[in-house]
């Protein structure tokens, strides 16, 4: 089962301002899935903070998964997606891509996250939205991708096999 980190990304949550309900729901999330939660926490929207924590998630920590949620709008705070992109060292835009295409099915302000995903070492890391609603939306777009994903990560698959039950008709 996968190691899991959960990173909130927000200025209010951090000051104690504002309960971190994504945070709650993606715990939530993780546990459903049987997945492992090696670490939670509340963090401000730091560029180098984000960085940092992100790193020591993956070299340290060594989630296999990073989701953080949060910072990921156009708010002149909103620096989830640089901070990402800092430590990745491969990106998986297709993630992301399908992220941001189902969500829009659902609201027109999809398209203002600015979300990255992408991989340091063995770890794949995830932006999510900053509301619990959004954040849950976006993870079971990709939920159906993360096993293989992660097994691709950890080199434990030779060959990829074509999935099957693909979620929709072209
Ligand atoms: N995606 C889904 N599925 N559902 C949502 O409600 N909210 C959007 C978007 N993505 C939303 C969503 C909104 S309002 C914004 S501003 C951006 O995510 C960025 O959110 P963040 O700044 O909280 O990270």
């Amino acid at each position: 089962m996968p190691n899991v980190a959960i990173i909130s990304i927000s200025d209010r949550s951090f000051r104690q301002e504002r309960e971190d309900k994504s945070g709650r729901v993606l715990q939530e999330l993780v546990k459903k899935q049987g997945w492992v939660l090696v670490h939670y926490d509340v963090i401000p929207d730091e560029r180098a903070i984000i960085a940092g924590t992100l790193r020591k998630m993956t070299d340290y920590k060594k989630a296999d998964l990073v989701l953080t949620t949060g910072g990921t709008g156009l708010a002149p705070r909103d620096v989830t997606p640089e901070a990402t992109r800092d430590v990745i060292e491969r990106e998986v835009p297709g993630l992301a891509e399908e992220m941001r295409r189902a969500s829009l099915k659902i609201t027109p302000h999809a398209m203002l996250s600015r979300a990255i995903c992408g991989i340091r070492g063995k770890s794949l890391i995830i932006n999510l939205p900053g509301s619990p609603k959004a954040a849950l939306e976006n993870m079971e777009v990709i939920l159906p991708a993360l096993p293989h994903a992660l097994e691709l990560l950890a080199g434990q698959v030779k060959d990829c096999q074509p999935a099957t039950g693909h979620t929709e008709k072209r």
